[in-house]
């Protein structure tokens, strides 16, 4: 038992930048370390889009629903993911994304994914929380767009899209993943594009 207390008299930082809540019983954890992910340390825009809310509650990327904001994610993975995972996902220096074999099988959830991205993982996978976190769940949406593999194991997937699955193709031409095309996404159902 304390028999002393002692009071600390703290100021209260009046900030204007939202502090990422996280409503999921389970933090978010480094995929390889296990250590706790401090999502505050993402930059301060895209913090507090509905997508990001929602994810922060559920654990569920409400992107993977929207094909209205896939151009964005595109565009984010082309910049950001291709040079290493391959233009489709397909794999190059790092593993592929466009199949059912994860090295961390808990990329198949949207939260594991997620902590993947944003914390990193060995090597050349590293931290990506230089992505707001609204386009951290824009370029999940794309990798899962990106999929081939057998829809039995991909949880992701609604039973809609389940039903009207069709791996995906690589279109002809280059008239896509374009920062034009990109920046059309609208913003008030998308979020910022980064400056
Ligand atoms: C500099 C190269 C490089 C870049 C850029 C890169 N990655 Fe990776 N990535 C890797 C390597 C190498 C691995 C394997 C790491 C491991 O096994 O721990 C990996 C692993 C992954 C995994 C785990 C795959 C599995 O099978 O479980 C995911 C998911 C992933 N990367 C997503 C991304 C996304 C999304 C981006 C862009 C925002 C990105 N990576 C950018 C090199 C890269």
């Amino acid at each position: 038992m304390k028999k002393f207390t002692r009071r600390l008299l703290a100021g209260v930082a009046i900030v204007s930048v939202p502090l990422v809540a996280l409503a999921l019983d389970e933090p978010f954890r480094n995929t390889v370390t296990g250590e706790i992910l401090d999502l505050n340390t993402a930059p301060k825009e895209g913090r507090d889009t509905e997508a990001v809310k929602k994810f922060l509650e559920t654990g569920h990327n409400p992107y993977n629903e929207d094909a209205t904001c896939l151009p964005r994610g595109e565009y984010l993975y082309l910049s950001s993911c291709s040079g290493c995972h391959g233009h489709v996902a397909e794999g190059k220096v790092g593993p592929g994304l466009n199949d059912n074999y994860w090295t961390y099988p808990k990329n198949k959830t949207d939260k594991g994914l997620f902590e993947t991205i944003f914390g990193g993982a060995q090597g050349m996978m590293g931290p990506h929380n230089d992505l707001q976190l609204n386009e951290t769940l824009l370029v999940m949406a794309w990798i899962r767009h990106l999929y081939t593999g057998p829809v039995e194991d991909a949880p992701w997937l609604t039973k809609e899209q389940k039903a009207s699955f069709k791996p995906y193709t690589l279109p002809e031409g280059s008239d896509h993943g374009t920062i034009e095309q990109a920046s059309a996404a609208p913003a008030d159902k998308c979020g910022p594009m980064a400056k």
